[in-house]
């Protein structure tokens, strides 16, 4: 059994999630269907995601009176998708932090190695001062996600938060023990890989299902 440090690990297992993940995990539901249930889920996922956010104080004149409030203070936030299914995240996290840049990584799995290989990577100018959340549907050998971590420290990122919906144990077990900082969300920790990469019980191939590809 792999083992990890659970205290970087968060598993999103509202009900609601887990409602959702269920739909997205069945074979017959369609491209649209499942490209809203991964925007969703990334919502509950940055919302998980962005708990510990610094607030501040804010004054504010009511109809009635003024009052503090608070406002989210400090760090400004990347959303950094590894391409391709990582962008079906994108809007879902947009929609909780509109302000947020985007930045890219273009990775594909070589079928047979399963090893990531690069093609693209774009970061915001200023990506090192930002908590970066780094979105991708699916862990799988952490490869992938290793590797968009790797770019990121190179890049003198210090906060960096990796989300995706489905992960297994090794994948989590990957990614936890490369980065001794980094953070995980998923919706599932599933059971295991198959001989060919792919996650158990899973959801299948994200990238595919989301742009109806295959
Ligand atoms: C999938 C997935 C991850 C990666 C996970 O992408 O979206 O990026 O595989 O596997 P790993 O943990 O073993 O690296 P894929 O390479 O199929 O590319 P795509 O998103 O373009 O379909
Ligand atoms: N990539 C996917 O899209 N699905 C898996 O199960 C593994 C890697």
């Amino acid at each position: 059994m792999a083992e990890y440090d659970e205290s970087r690990l968060t598993v999103v297992d509202h009900p609601l999630v887990r409602h959702k993940l269920g739909i997205l995990r069945d074979k017959q539901t369609g491209t649209k269907q499942f490209r809203e249930l991964v925007t969703e889920l990334a919502i509950f996922e940055g919302y998980e995601a962005m708990r510990d956010f610094p607030l501040e104080d804010v004054e504010v004149e009511t109809p009635l009176e003024k009052t503090t409030c608070k406002r989210i203070a400090g760090k400004k936030v990347a959303i950094i998708p590894i391409l391709r299914a990582g962008l079906g995240m994108v809007d879902g996290i947009l929609t909780l932090v509109p302000s947020a840049r985007v930045g890219h990584v273009g990775m594909y799995r070589d079928p047979k190695t399963h090893v990531p290989h690069q093609y693209y990577c774009k970061f915001p100018p200023d990506v090192e001062n930002r908590i970066c959340l780094v979105v991708d549907p699916m862990l799988a050998t952490g490869g992938s996600l290793t590797a968009a971590v790797q770019f990121l420290r190179d890049a003198g990122v210090k906060d960096i938060r990796c989300l995706t919906i489905v992960s297994c144990p090794e994948g989590v077990k990957a990614v936890l023990d490369y980065d001794p900082d980094v953070r995980l969300y998923t919706c599932s920790v599933d059971r295991c890989l198959n001989e060919s990469a792919y996650i158990l019980p899973g959801l299948g191939d994200a990238g595919d299902r989301i742009y109806g590809t295959k």
